[in-house]
């Protein structure tokens, strides 16, 4: 049974939910499932942009069958190349042959790469504000690299002025029928999915995510259709605020992420005395994690959200405990920038753990270490109360 939704009077939801899949990309846990949204316009022409994943194209189909109601499928749009979205591509030329798949010359190159079948004769290949009309309905195409594959565009609907906007302002999180954010109660369902499929799928490239929000910044957009997630029509700032910040790497709230490794308890102690410290202090929104505990995916969403953090971990192996080593690893990779962080290192016989954060903090743009190390030899012992101290005091100064 089709299971559709009407988002404008031409235009219609033809995607689906999938609440099985484990991990996203095989890495990322998600508890509320995933949706992979598609799109479906009914004009003198048709047109489908992007397609979904290949866990639910039984349903996929029997959308778009639904919706054609015996037309024929004019064009495929591609925005991503990514097989959660194009998994479907051989399907479509094989129900619908004159189908015209249009995509740019890198799209095609990848399409070639992940699937064997031929269809150069269906490819219509686009260039940089092209336009492609379907009657009332007029599509231009813009390229958005690296938001979040070199081959991704935005198409945009000039009669309605809608962006369909690949993977951007895209979330974690099946849809529970209602597709409108505005429906949704966003910050309570999406919003900390939203951020954590930010900072780990797209943080990397902030700086594309900005040149591409300068691109639409001229543009009249009435509705934003990402590949993930519920479709905006109402509050458009507030997502498109979102994603500045997200990709400025600037924080969106005063607070501190306390994150450490700890294998007998000793390290997490001290965090906690810190974060205790500084509660008494009246510092709020602070956030512990333990990295054997918490997948890193949530970790770093709540490093992206937060001006502040402190990682704590013990030498291991004459080096770094491996948890928090990929962690500190991830977030490089990322770029992850412009935070203030302590540190606090443990070990037994021969301290490593210290020295290796901050080289490895250092080679990040822009992260500030506040105050001295601090070092415990297994347990803190009261003579060092002072010191942890003056590290506290430092850490508040620099929150306030
Ligand atoms: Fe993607
Ligand atoms: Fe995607």
């Amino acid at each position: 049974m089709n299971c559709i939704q009407k988002i404008s009077q031409d235009i219609y939801w033809v995607g689906g939910n999938d609440r099985r899949l484990e991990r996203f990309e095989n890495m990322f846990p998600i508890p509320n499932g995933v949706c992979y949204n598609s799109y479906l316009i009914v004009d003198e022409k048709t047109a489908l942009i992007d397609t979904v994943d290949v866990s639910i194209s039984a349903l996929f189909f029997d959308n778009i069958t639904h919706v054609l109601n015996g037309r024929n499928l004019d064009y495929l749009i591609i925005n991503h190349m990514e097989p959660d979205h194009c998994g479907n591509i051989e399907e479509i030329v094989k129900r619908y042959p004159s189908v015209r798949i249009v995509g740019n010359k890198k799209t095609f190159q990848f399409l070639e790469q992940f699937y064997d079948y031929d269809c150069k004769n269906n490819y219509l290949e686009i260039n940089e504000g092209d336009k492609l009309s379907l009657g009332e309905h007029q599509l231009k195409f813009y390229y958005a690299p690296m938001v979040h594959w070199p081959e991704v565009m935005f198409t945009y609907e000039e009669k309605e002025k809608i962006l369909f906007s690949a993977d951007a302002f895209g979330t974690f999180g099946a849809l529970s029928g209602n597709i409108f954010s505005d429906e949704t109660d966003f910050n309570t369902v999406f919003l900390e999915e939203a951020r954590r499929y930010y900072a780990n799928i797209v943080g990397k490239y902030g700086g594309q995510v900005q040149s591409v929000l300068k691109k639409l910044s001229p543009f009249e957009i009435k509705m934003i259709c990402p590949l993930h997630g519920p479709v905006w029509r109402k509050n458009l700032p507030f997502i498109l605020e979102k994603y500045d910040y997200w990709s400025k790497y600037k924080p969106e709230k005063n607070g501190v992420v306390l994150v450490y490794a700890s294998m007998y308890g000793n390290t997490e102690n001290v965090m906690n005395v810190i974060a205790s410290k500084l509660a008494f202090k009246g510092i709020t929104d602070m956030r512990i994690y333990d990295v054997s505990k918490t997948h890193p995916s949530y970790i770093i969403s709540d490093l992206w959200k937060y001006s502040h953090f402190i990682v704590g971990s013990p030498t291991y192996n004459m080096g770094l405990y491996y948890g928090m080593e990929s962690l500190l690893r991830e977030l490089e990779a990322l770029q992850f920038q412009n935070r203030k962080v302590s540190i606090v290192g443990n070990y037994t016989w021969s301290c490593k753990s210290t020295a290796i954060m901050q080289e490895m903090l250092s080679k990040m743009k822009n992260i500030e270490i506040i105050g001295k190390p601090f070092e415990l030899k297994s347990t803190m012992k009261r003579e060092q109360e002072e010191a942890l101290e003056n590290l506290v005091d430092e850490f508040y100064q620099s929150i306030i």
